[in-house]
């Protein structure tokens, strides 16, 4: 079997990694830390695995379906459930799924009197995607005044923030719980917990991640999390006549009030992927590829190891992250037992080196027998790596 990862960060690597114990795998286009990677996807795959959202929001999977060829991911129709929160919102209330009390607008007065009437934290949300950027949370009414007026002027986020949403701010730890779908089954993978802000204690700017560990959370939470969330949304989304065959990424806040859903992803988490997948015991490229298929069998298991990933970003992110250093320290790093690397924005300089090539570069991923020995491995790891300016939080599951 071939399978093509489709993406280039450390999330598509991880996935290649897994997909590698038993298919031959390309991942396109890749970078040049992740081998087998290919400029452009090959004819000949017998399965194609959709890393990233944009494409699938742009109907990637749909075009190859439509070639004939055997997709792991949703069509443009399912994917607006990340790719507009509003359709999500107007989704989770027809399913019946516990989320913050929200509304969408378009125009300015009515989103400032709507935010009038809330308690914070304010938080406002582009409808559409934004490269995990387009989130406020602030507990200043009148930075929320603010970001409403940038968003629906398009001078913060262009065309994506003229639609927004503002929601009722919750507070609580979180949670990322997966599941794959096959358009009517759907089984639960092991939760992850994300570490959002940039720097350690939880401070300073959102990011895309900074690191994550799993499993994650109480007991019983994937049961309950399957029962009175994803099921729902399943059914809702055939309801719509949509056939969804991919990943389901449930952000969840665990509030006093139990659960609720901050927003579906319509792909693997990045970095929860890296702490997730590799903890699969049973087939990767069965279950991916049954879902393709509309046959899911039994759900996946999983070792009971934990697994701990640090993200190494460069200088200046995630507002202006500084490329072209070159980064040293890898293979001694994974020359370390329980120690894995899987390379983000990674390029290659004229003498062959690699070199940072975007914000999050690498994650370096520890497995262990608990959630404490994964994050010393994982900490051994990021401190054999080094490139000037190189920022890590070295905090990432220390609470768990
Ligand atoms: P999202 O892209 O919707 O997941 O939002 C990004 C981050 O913003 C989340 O991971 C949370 O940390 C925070 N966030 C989103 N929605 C809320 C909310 N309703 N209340 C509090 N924090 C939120
Ligand atoms: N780690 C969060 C995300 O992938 O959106």
């Amino acid at each position: 079997m071939k399978v093509c990862v489709i993406g280039s960060g450390g999330r598509e690597h991880a996935l290649a990694a897994t997909l590698a114990r038993s298919a031959e795998v390309v991942v396109s286009p890749g970078n040049p830390g992740i081998p087998n990677s290919v400029p452009t996807p090959p004819e000949d795959a017998d399965l194609y695995v959709i890393g990233p959202e944009v494409p699938l929001v742009e109907g990637l999977a749909d075009r190859l379906r439509a070639d004939g060829k055997r997709v792991f991911g949703p069509g443009a129709e399912g994917a607006r459930l990340e790719g507009s929160k509003a359709w999500m919102k107007a989704l989770l209330a027809e399913a019946g799924v516990p989320t913050a009390r929200y509304d969408t607008f378009t125009d300015e007065e009515p989103a400032l009197a709507f935010l009038d009437q809330l308690l914070p934290p304010y938080v406002i949300k582009t409808d559409g995607l934004a490269a995990g950027k387009g989130v406020v949370v602030t507990d200043s009414l009148i930075e929320a005044r603010n970001a409403v007026g940038d968003y629906l002027s398009g001078a913060a986020f262009g065309d994506a923030g003229r639609q927004l949403v503002i929601e009722e701010g919750l507070v609580g730890p979180e949670l990322s719980v997966f599941a794959v779908c096959d358009g009517t089954r759907v089984v639960p993978l092991a939760p992850a917990r994300d570490h959002k802000r940039i720097f350690d204690g939880d401070r300073g700017p959102n990011t895309g991640g900074m690191g994550a560990f799993s499993p994650a959370g109480p007991d019983g939470i994937v049961d309950d999390v399957m029962d009175r969330f994803i099921e729902p949304t399943v059914a809702t989304l055939r309801r719509r006549g949509i056939d969804y065959r991919g990943v389901f990424f449930a952000g969840l806040m665990l509030t006093a009030e139990g659960p609720k859903l901050l927003e579906y992803n319509v792909r693997f988490g990045d970095p929860e992927c890296q702490v997730v997948v590799p903890r699969i015991t049973s087939d990767l490229v069965d279950l991916l590829s049954s879902a393709a298929d509309g046959h899911l069998g039994a759900a996946p298991t999983f070792s009971p190891d934990a697994m701990v990933t640090v993200v190494c970003a460069s200088e200046g992110y995630p507002d202006s992250p500084r490329t072209g250093d070159r980064i040293d320290g890898l293979g001694a790093a994974e020359a370390i037992d329980g120690v894995t690397v899987s390379c983000a924005g990674v390029g290659r300089d004229a003498e062959g080196s690699l070199t940072t090539a975007g914000g999050r570069v690498l994650n370096v991923t520890g497995r262990g027998a608990t959630v404490a020995e994964a994050r010393e491995r994982a900490m051994a790891g990021v401190a054999c790596i080094s490139w000037p300016g190189m920022q890590y939080r070295s905090d990432i599951a220390a609470s768990a």
